[in-house]
């Protein structure tokens, strides 16, 4: 059985039409390490809504060429979980937007960067499978080290552990898709590396762009006990930044498939078990 084979067959997920209310979180202070944390995750999740919607659209282009059902299958709930990712980072931005962050141009930018990014298909779902990449890895590394989150505005806490079980779950989509599609093994190889390399470039410029922005509005980027803290969280304890580098590389391998090489959350049951009891929960109150 090949990896392709054993993805889509022994890992099946669904959508959750889940929903958290972050309206009226703290959002410069929604994690105990403070603001310059809060706000690195705050400049990630402003860029989510139109990076969900572009890997949708590149997996989505190649649905009419994927004969396998289970894949099929796989594809309508990836794009079910990462248009839910979608609104609800929305709802958070809107009020990050509030507090007087400019989230809605800084959304608009990526929109634009993916406007002028007119590439191929093929390349466009190479930026999607290097972004999985990147979302599942740092996924791992939430779901397996509770401290991360821990202390954190409980919703908000719930919204990221959401994101990230959901991340792990379709991680092998995009993957999927691409080793079904794509011409010639070298060629894809290449492409895939070279792909990754660009994608990890501007998702971290990007990244740090938006979280000076952030900072500079609450006059903090001389804080350098703040930046202290937000070192000691990446790379020291609890070292997310740190806990991504081994699984990064191994994207390089010529063999690799996300559900053997990307590091597996070891408690997934528990951070699943919570999601789908939130929205049973949410499911009774609607009813
Ligand atoms: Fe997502
Ligand atoms: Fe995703």
């Amino acid at each position: 059985m090949t990896a392709f084979e054993s993805s889509v067959r022994e890992h099946p997920f669904s959508m959750r039409n889940v929903h958290f209310d972050v309206s009226n979180c703290d959002v410069r202070h929604w994690h105990p390490a403070g603001l310059h944390v809060s706000h690195f995750f705050n400049a990630l999740s402003v860029r989510f809504p139109e990076g969900e919607k572009f890997f949708i659209n590149s997996v989505r282009h190649y649905r009419e060429q994927i004969k396998n059902p289970a894949l099929l299958s796989d594809i309508e709930a990836f794009i079910g979980q990462e248009a839910m990712h979608g609104r609800e980072h929305r709802g958070f931005n809107n009020a990050l937007q509030r507090a007087g962050y400019d989230a809605d141009d800084m959304e608009l930018e990526l929109k634009s960067q993916i406007r002028r990014l007119q590439a191929p298909p093929l390349f466009q779902l190479s930026v999607t499978c290097a972004a999985e990449h990147f979302t599942a890895i740092m996924s791992a590394a939430v779901l397996s080290n509770d401290a991360i989150l821990d202390g954190a505005d409980p919703e908000m806490a719930a919204m990221w552990r959401w994101h990230a079980l959901e991340e792990t779950e379709h991680k092998a989509v995009a993957f999927d898709v691409f080793n079904a599609v794509r011409n010639g093994g070298v060629s894809g190889y290449l492409l895939r590396c070279a792909v990754m390399l660009l994608t990890s470039l501007s998702f971290w410029f990007n990244a740090v762009r938006n979280l000076f922005r952030m900072l500079a509005k609450d006059k903090a980027l001389t804080d350098w006990k703040g930046w202290g803290t937000l070192l000691r969280f990446l790379f020291g304890k609890p070292g997310l930044a740190r806990k991504m580098f081994l699984p990064y590389v191994t994207y390089f391998k010529p063999g690799f498939h996300p559900w053997n090489d990307s590091g597996n959350p070891g408690d997934l049951a528990r951070w699943k078990e919570a999601a789908d009891l939130r929205l049973l929960n949410q499911q009774g109150k609607a009813a």
